[in-house]
């Protein structure tokens, strides 16, 4: 039996207990709403965590990378949704490629797009089911509801594609700073732009089977809006430290913890650690400019002391809190946000209380 403190660090940990709950409680919520569950894989890239979701209910998952989806078809996933776009000849082949061995969904917002994946996958002698991407807030890839039913009218005029449905990733939600309820009144906000659309679409005279949601901060107000049909969180499975200072989860949900060792105490009110951006990356904190949150052995924040400064192997803490810690110490940090820090990681321990019970590896990494 290996000792969680036996294992060398800097090391990346798994609650096995706090994940599977989280799993179990997000597979509770949307089955008991009638909402189809479709997680995001991005945040554990990690085959085993996708088969606990998938046994706790999920209808199947999604991607952000076509190596994602690969690797999931590979694992026996067979119903998928790349939330990205077809935008190259290679990555169309692929979609159409990965069409042959199960139900690849297909994100896109423009008709362009439409056309070069209808002629590609028509050619294959493949029909591709696609769902338009709506921006409700985030300003980062979507159309407008209006022009959603260009492009659903375009996907429903040719072959090769046929039309699954509208989505929207309701992103915004992770750069609000007011109360929780401001927060939950903005994704029942994005939701409602969603449900137009898709009604929109629906007057024009095409069908739209899927309305797609997805967040961890929206979790518990953009699915639950009437006309919603799936969920796509993702960040759930772990939690982390800006989804905890967002409401998202309370600091025991928080399942991933970096385990690192002091390495230095030289100045006073300074401790360095031997993990800084290669461990934890850089994403910063939605609060302060931290790397991460110092947490004692229960997982609760460390007072007195910041994470300030990261190099690529060391990190900076600071604060009075310093100078009661010892080289040699062991500490634990809450990443700001998991699905950064996972994917820097080759092999991530899974921990029963203190005991190591296994050696995961994120797949799919670029
Ligand atoms: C399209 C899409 N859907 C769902 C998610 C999951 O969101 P979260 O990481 O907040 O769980 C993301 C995250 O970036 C996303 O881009």
């Amino acid at each position: 039996m290996t000792r969680l403190d036996d294992l060398d660090t800097p090391v990346l940990v798994i609650d096995r207990s706090r994940m599977d709950a989280n799993i179990l409680a997000m597979a509770e919520r949307m089955r008991t709403a009638g909402i189809a569950l479709r997680p995001h894989f991005k945040p554990s890239k990690m085959i085993e965590v996708a088969r606990r979701q998938r046994d706790a209910g999920a209808v199947g998952f999604t991607c952000a990378t076509l190596a994602e989806v690969d690797a999931l078809l590979d694992a026996g996933f067979d119903d998928l949704f790349w939330a990205h776009a077809p935008a190259t000849p290679d990555k169309r082949r692929r979609v159409v490629d990965a069409n042959r061995r199960g139900r690849v969904i297909v994100g896109l917002d423009s008709t362009e797009l439409v056309a070069l994946l209808a002629a590609d996958a028509d050619a294959a002698g493949v029909t591709v089911p696609v769902r338009v991407e709506v921006d409700t807030g985030l300003r980062r890839t979507g159309v407008t509801g209006d022009q959603a039913v260009g492009i659903a009218r375009a996907v429903a005029a040719l072959p090769g594609v046929h039309l699954d449905g509208v989505y929207t990733h309701e992103g915004q939600l992770a750069s609000m700073r007011g109360e929780r309820d401001e927060l939950r009144d903005a994704g029942r906000a994005a939701s409602s732009a969603l449900v137009s659309a898709a009604e929109t679409i629906r007057i024009a005279g095409i069908d739209v089977p899927t309305v797609s949601v997805g967040s961890t901060p929206g979790w518990d107000s953009a699915p639950f809006v009437d006309g919603v049909t799936e969920a796509r969180p993702g960040t759930y499975v772990f939690f982390d430290g800006n989804q905890w200072r967002l409401g998202s989860a309370t600091i025991d949900q928080c399942a991933l913890h970096l385990h690192t060792t002091v390495i230095s105490t030289v100045r006073p009110q300074q401790a360095a650690i031997d993990a800084g951006i290669k461990a934890l990356s850089s994403d910063g904190s939605n609060r302060d400019n931290s790397f991460g949150i110092v947490v004692d052995g229960a997982g609760a924040p460390v007072a007195e002391i910041d994470f300030t400064r990261a190099y690529e192997e060391h990190g900076m803490l600071d604060g009075p809190a310093a100078d009661t810690m010892r080289v040699g110490e062991r500490l634990r940090i809450l990443p700001n946000h998991a699905c950064g820090v996972v994917n820097m990681w080759s092999r991530i321990a899974i921990v029963d209380d203190t005991e190591v019970v296994d050696l995961w590896t994120p797949v799919a990494r670029h």
